[in-house]
Parts: C-alpha cells; sequence; structure tokens
C-alpha cells in the first residue's frame, strides 16, 4: 500500500489517464518509469553514460546530454526507461530503432542498458531489460535487438538469442555479439498492467 502510493507520487503524470505502459513494481523490485516523466536526476544518468560510453569514444558531455534529451519521448522511439531502488536513480536504458550500421534493416534496439555499480545485483539490469521487452510490445514491435562486445554471458542467461555474425561484423574490432529477443503478447506490456495502446 505505502510501496503504491509512493510509485503514484514518483511518476505523476502516469496519473492522469494512465496513457502509459506500466511496468510491474513490488517491494525487493526497483521502481521503473519514463525519464520523459521525471527528469530529476537527468544529469546524474546523462554522466554515468558519458563516463561508461561517450568519454572512451571522446564524446562530450553536452554530446551525451543532447543525445539523451532526444530520449524523453514515450509513445516513439527513441525512449528512455529510468529504474530507483528504495528511491534513488540505480539504472537507465534505451530502446531506439537502430544501433548497428550493418543491421540497419532490423529493430528496435536495447542500448546503453546501465546501472550503478553500489546497485549492481539486485537483479536492477534483468528487470529493465523486461521492462524494456515490454515497452517495445506496448509499441507494437514484434522483437528486440541488441549488441555488445562484452554482455555475451549476461544477455544469454537472460534467454536472448545469439544471432550468427554477419561478414562486415567479423571484420570489427571487438566483435559484435548480437542478439534478439522476440517480444509476445504475453511478454508486454507487464502482466496485469492494463497499459493502454499508444496512440495510433
Ligand atoms: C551489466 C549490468 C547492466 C548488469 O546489471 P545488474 O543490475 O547488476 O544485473 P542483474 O542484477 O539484473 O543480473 C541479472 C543476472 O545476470 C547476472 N549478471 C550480472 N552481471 C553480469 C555480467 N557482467 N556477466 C554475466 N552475468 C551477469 C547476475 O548474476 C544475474 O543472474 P541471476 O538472475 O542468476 O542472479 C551492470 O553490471 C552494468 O551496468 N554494467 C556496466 C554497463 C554495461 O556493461 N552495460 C551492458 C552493456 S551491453
Amino acid at each position: 500500500m505505502i510501496a503504491a502510493a509512493k510509485r503514484w507520487l514518483r511518476w505523476p503524470l502516469t496519473r492522469f489517464g494512465g496513457a502509459r505502459p506500466r511496468f510491474a513494481a513490488a517491494d525487493g523490485r526497483p521502481d521503473i518509469g519514463f525519464l520523459a516523466d521525471d527528469s530529476r536526476h537527468f544529469d546524474l544518468f546523462a554522466e554515468w553514460l558519458h563516463a561508461e560510453w561517450s568519454a572512451p569514444r571522446g564524446e562530450s558531455l553536452e554530446q551525451r546530454r543532447t543525445a539523451l534529451r532526444n530520449q524523453m519521448r514515450v509513445d516513439r522511439l527513441p525512449v528512455a526507461l529510468i529504474a530507483y531502488w528504495e528511491g534513488s536513480p540505480a539504472g537507465i536504458v534505451s530502446l531506439r530503432q537502430s544501433d548497428l550500421h550493418t543491421r540497419a534493416h532490423v529493430g528496435p534496439w536495447l542500448s546503453a542498458l546501465y546501472v550503478d555499480k553500489p546497485f549492481r545485483g539486485r537483479g536492477i539490469g534483468r528487470d529493465l531489460i523486461g521492462a524494456t521487452l515490454s515497452l517495445a510490445a506496448w509499441l507494437g514491435h514484434r522483437e528486440v535487438w541488441l549488441f555488445t562486445t562484452d554482455r555475451r554471458s549476461f544477455y544469454e542467461e537472460l534467454g536472448w538469442e545469439r544471432m550468427p555474425p554477419l561478414p562486415a561484423e567479423l571484420r570489427q574490432t571487438p566483435l559484435p555479439d548480437v542478439f534478439r529477443h522476440a517480444v509476445s503478447a504475453g511478454g508486454g506490456p507487464a502482466a496485469g498492467s492494463g497499459a493502454p495502446r499508444p496512440p495510433a
């Protein structure tokens, strides 16, 4: 009851009209919602993503902020989802139309999954992935793709199907491991959420 009240307060826009998918939340599980509905910790999320992926590529924090700002959407891609753990910002993930130039014809793609270090190992990454699949289903997609260069076992253990590499990918260093996950009507939107369809 208290958790439900906290959740109602945390995602203010979701309580009007309900034109959003709801992601299952329960005690001992992260609270997941749209960055578009809660930008209080926007700077922190941008800093995480910049440190993990942009800075090593020589990209600026401002570039990352611009990209993340573009993901403050709900019913069309790209979309960022965020996770809280007991009120603290804990993780983020994106669903975007494309992510790997060798596979421009498939999508959407789960991208930039990040769980802050103190919160790892609690199932937040797994729940963010589940929420992303629910979001993809809600948006009418049948499958979700991703690639990783160093987390192959993580996605294998979560039931993702590893796809054979394309010749162009075999020439890349490091080699991208490409995964696909089907999105079924039963896989999302979140069970029992009563989530409506987005506008056509
Ligand atoms: C990878 C990452 C998202 C995992 O987040 P997390 O919240 O710690 O993951 P979870 O707690 O949900 O773990 C889910 C399962 O995967 C396992 N797992 C977690 N990290 C793993 C890893 N690096 N390799 C293999 N398995 C892993 C967990 O043991 C758990 O298994 P279980 O369900 O049997 O207990 C997090 O470590 C992270 O943000 N890393 C830096 C960014 C990154 O690498 N992102 C992924 C890019 S492809």
